[in-house]
């Protein structure tokens, strides 16, 4: 019996895989996965069956699902018959709870196909006549409408960038279109409803084309051009539908022209140059005089290659405006932005014709100048000529963008002012989904420079810093982020894209994952932690948006990435062979030698070895995969040669490293729990033994505070994450960073910038420990794919007194926020609708969390602070008497209250991972022991 609509229950967020957010929504696949979000004020609620319907274009209904008994609420397979090419739907659902009751429907959620075949496409990729090294291009067409347009669509790509307008207007806020992806073997489009910019009569459609990743200068040491290929071009197809019925189409074909313009050069690495005395007036526009314009020529390039925009476009984000403008010592125009960003500014300026202003950007300021030795070869300079109307001229580059905080202007015809210069952040337009904040001043600073190192290197692709000749697919830095790139965002897009790119290069490469994707290096060896991207990545996107959509089809990928490994490894199952970065940039590496890591190469690679080969196996049994044992097999061989050879019978490791110990500990390596116990209380001995600081590189790095935890050395790993000194992830804080930096000492404490010749102020492996403070300070964390299953258990430590921990996870809003008030430690969590959570407080053991449903609640528990009753455990003393004179006096004070000899001190160095209360036991028991023995030597003497 269906029971009446409940309004308690509501659908929102219907969304269908990969569409653009504009209405209609335009799909990147003919059959997109569907998910949904449920808002119910019932606890406990789940749900027990969904039905979905679809729509025509007329509006008639013409499928349904029929009721359909599951829970499934996220990444549910298409139920319906493919789209074809144009085809427009729209789609409702509604869902019951387990008394059968259901919600309403959803709103309905218009959707419309792009052109999947080669065949749909009549437009040409037009060029101008001009040389080839031409950077960028301006082209035109004029048409009239034939009758009253009932709707249009615009598809359209480029060679290159391009940037479109029609009737003067600009078609939309995309930007750096249209993307960059392996352009030999995929190249996007972009769909738009233009219908309101078209008018009855004459009508213009304009382009501007640049060099972009497509053709322009990539790489470091001088880099290469042209590495997809040579000349610009753009292909676009118009498609007009009249209220009479009858259709249209305006294509790129010979019928354009091109011509140069005011936009002169321009370029991702080296800035834009943009003559305003070269503006053509109303060029956008329909009556324009184009007589001197050249007829386009045409060129070959495939349709097949054509592919649906599967990405979110980089846009606009936000405005900074200036924090100070200064003079620097040897007296250049300095702006201060206060915030090291990625992207542009956008100016207005008065003044004479051909007054030329340029700006060059940089992340920081070297003894009050410029710091740009970082960039190397980029120029990262835009200028600006002036028209000289008399009136404000308004400028922002289209085609580039900079690493910057601080901008050198030269040249400015008068005074600067802030409301003459905004900074224009730009990123991938991603949806927000992940907060945190806690009571630590610092760490939230920490956590913001995160936040921002992921917006500017979330452009396009996942690059490793957006500022020099690099800003490249860099895969190892992508490897140990994504966990925390998830949090914060909704990646699945973004990085679902990448990865298709990634098997493409893979496959030209024998299954070898290049270092970067899309390979501008032309490098073709595989490397442990880079490589692995190939089968950590999908496994993230699984684990944290529940989508097996994603491991299905990245499968092949995985599956040729480790026979690589096993090709490598041969007979023995160790990875030791082939080119390795190791760990990368460990900072007991000399600044030149980033190579230098003191943990041995072949522990990374071996580790990688085991840990890939395990995350295979586990896909390959979730896709019901015959490969399944056989990967499983490998896994467990690899586990077991990485025991044998890397790992003592009682936990010790080769490599006596932070990163050593951190690999084998989160990856599970250890033979059992007492030797990873074991192992565990080695790794805290040695932070403990470095002082607290890091001594990890970016492979350890994203993994030291979880194997910490995870052996409970929780107090070791809030001291490291607290520690302020180089090298540590607060020392940038304190030296005023805004981002993460590529080196823990990138800035060095008397403010010179690091001699190494990699300094990036932004690049956000390092900062992959946000992913431990969102999971254990926050308490936050995944229990299940897709948070179908949650795990709340905030652990805190360090002195923190709240912190809250918010995600906008694939089923709805999870929300945890904590404080330590007067002894009691009180909780609010909010659980979505259709997920359990389990609940662990911090006075629990294990075994003892509580299991709920949906709903919002909140506990109080009594609370006693570790750090308050002073050492936690026998390291943490020992540690303290190292390093804290003031810790170090109350210690004495302590063991001479009790009346301790000093031989007692050296017990303590037997002791390490045990708590304080049990060391004290034992030394009572032993100055017990002590008295009793003087004695008896008393009584010895008086006979
Ligand atoms: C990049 C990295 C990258 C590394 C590997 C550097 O130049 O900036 O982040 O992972 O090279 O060698």
């Amino acid at each position: 019996m269906i029971v009446e609509k409940n309004s308690m229950i509501q659908i929102y967020e219907l969304s269908a895989g990969r569409c653009s957010l504009s209405t209609p929504a335009f799909l990147a696949q003919a059959m997109p996965v569907l998910s949904w979000k449920v808002k119910t004020d019932e606890k406990d609620w789940m749900q027990l069956s969904y039905e979905v319907e679809q729509y025509d274009a007329s509006g008639e209904k013409v499928a349904t699902t029929g009721v359909v008994a599951s829970s499934d609420s996220v990444g549910i397979p298409w139920p319906f018959e493919p789209f074809a090419s144009r085809e427009r739907r729209s789609i409702r659902v509604r869902v019951t709870d387990e008394d059968g009751q259901w919600s309403g429907w959803s709103d309905s959620l218009y959707l419309e196909a792009p052109l999947f075949e080669p065949s749909d496409w009549s437009s040409s990729f037009i060029t101008s006549q001009g040389n080839e090294t031409d950077s960028c291009t301006y082209l035109r067409r004029e048409f009239s409408s034939s009758g009253e347009i009932l709707s249009a669509r615009l598809y359209i790509t480029a060679l290159g960038l391009y940037h479109v307008r029609i009737n003067g207007k600009t078609v939309s806020d995309d930007c750096f279109s249209p993307g960059w992806t392996v352009y030999s073997d995929r190249l996007l489009y972009q769909s738009y409803d233009v219908s309101s910019l078209l008018v009855k009569g004459e009508n213009a459609i304009c382009a501007i084309l640049a060099e972009g990743w497509y053709s322009g200068r990539l790489g470091f040491d001088g880099g290469k051009r042209n590495i997809w290929g040579e000349r610009l071009a753009l292909s676009g197809q118009l498609e007009i539908t009249y209220a009479d019925g009858h259709s249209e189409k305006i294509i790129s074909d010979s019928e354009w022209r091109s011509s140069a313009g005011p936009l002169k050069f321009s370029s991702i690495y080296d800035g834009e140059l943009f003559d305003a005395r070269d503006t053509m007036l109303g060029w956008d526009l329909p009556g324009f005089d184009q007589s001197s314009w050249e007829r386009v020529q045409e060129i070959p390039f495939s349709n097949e290659l054509l592919t649906p925009a599967d990405k979110p476009p980089v846009r606009r984000i936000e405005e900074i405006a200036p924090v100070c403008f200064v003079l620097s010592p040897s007296g250049k125009q300095l702006i201060d932005f206060g915030q090291n960003l990625v992207g542009r500014l956008s100016i207005r300026v008065r003044g004479e014709k051909g007054h030329a202003i340029t700006f060059r950007h940089a992340e920081v300021l070297e003894k009050g100048e410029l710091g740009v030795r970082p960039l190397r070869l980029a120029k990262a300079t835009d200028t600006y000529i002036l028209q000289g109307t008399g009136e404000y001229e308004e400028w922002e580059p289209l085609f580039t963008f900079h690493g910057f905080r601080y901008v050198e202007v030269e040249n400015w015809p008068s005074e600067i002012n802030k409301e003459d210069i905004t900074a224009v952040v730009l990123h991938s337009d991603m949806k927000r989904t992940g907060w945190f904040s806690c009571s630590d001043p610092l760490l939230n600073r920490l956590h913001e420079n995160v936040l921002w190192s992921m917006k500017g290197n979330f452009l396009e692709i996942p690059t490793d810093c957006p500022q020099r000749d690099e800003r490249l697919g860099w895969t190892g830095d992508l490897q140990v982020f994504s966990p925390t790139a998830s949090f914060f965002f909704d990646v699945t897009d973004f990085l679902s894209s990448w990865l298709k790119d990634l098997s493409i290069e893979q496959k030209k490469n024998n299954g070898i994952v290049p270092p970067v994707v899309p390979n501008a290096l032309g490098d073709t060896f595989g490397a442990a932690a880079w490589g692995d991207a190939a089968t950590v990545t999908p496994s993230v996107l699984y684990e944290r948006y529940g989508r097996r959509g994603i491991l299905a089809s990245q499968f092949d990928s995985m599956k040729s990435w480790v026979d690589f490994i096993i090709s490598s490894a041969g007979e023995d199952s160790l990875w030791n062979s082939g080119f390795q970065f190791g760990d990368w940039l460990d900072p007991t590496a000399p600044p030149d030698k980033p190579w230098l890591a003191q943990t041995a190469k072949e522990i990374v690679a071996s580790a990688y070895f085991a840990r890939s080969s395990s995350l295979l196996a586990q896909a390959a049994a979730l896709l019901c995969m015959e490969e399944a044992s056989y990967y499983k097999d490998i896994a467990r061989k690899s586990r077991t040669a990485f025991q044998r050879e890397y790992i003592t019978p009682s936990g010790r490791m080769m490599s006596d490293s932070q990163t050593a110990y951190s690999l084998a500990i989160v990856f599970d390596l250890f033979e059992n729990e007492e030797q990873k116990r074991k192992a565990g209380n080695r790794l805290a001995s040695l932070v403990r033994d470095s002082g607290y600081v890091i001594q990890t590189g970016f492979v350890g790095t994203p993994l030291i505070c979880d194997a910490l935890s995870m052996t409970g050395n929780y107090v070791t790993a809030y001291r490291l994450l607290k520690q302020e000194e180089s090298p540590s992830w607060l020392y940038p804080v304190i030296m005023g960073g805004t981002t993460i930096w590529e080196r823990w000492d990138s800035m060095l404490p008397d403010g010179t910038i690091n001699s190494g010749e990699m300094t990036s102020f932004n690049h956000y492996a390092l900062g992959a420990v946000a992913d431990w403070m969102h999971r254990v300070i926050g308490g936050l964390a995944p229990a299940a794919p897709g948070y179908k299953h949650i795990r709340i258990a905030p652990h805190p430590g360090g002195n923190i007194t709240s912190a809250m921990s918010e995600h906008e996870s694939p089923y709805g809003r999870i929300h945890v926020s904590w404080d330590i008030k007067e002894g009691m430690f009180n909780v609010n969590v909010i659980i979505p609708p259709n997920t359990r959570a389990e609940i662990l407080l911090p006075s629990q053991i294990e075994k003892e969390f509580i299991e709920v449903g949906s709903g919002e609640y909140s506990w109080s528990v009594p609370y006693v602070d570790p750090d308050a009753r002073g050492p936690y455990t026998v390291d943490d003393l020992i540690g303290e008497v190292l390093g804290d004179t003031k810790a170090k006096g109350a210690l004495m004070k302590v063991l001479d209250e009790l009346n301790v000899p000093p031989f007692i001190y050296a017990v303590m160095n037997n002791e390490r991972g045990n708590s304080v209360s049990s060391l004290l036991q034992m030394v009572h028991a032993s100055a017990e022991a002590v008295q009793k023995m003087n004695s008896a030597f008393a009584e010895a003497a008086d006979r």
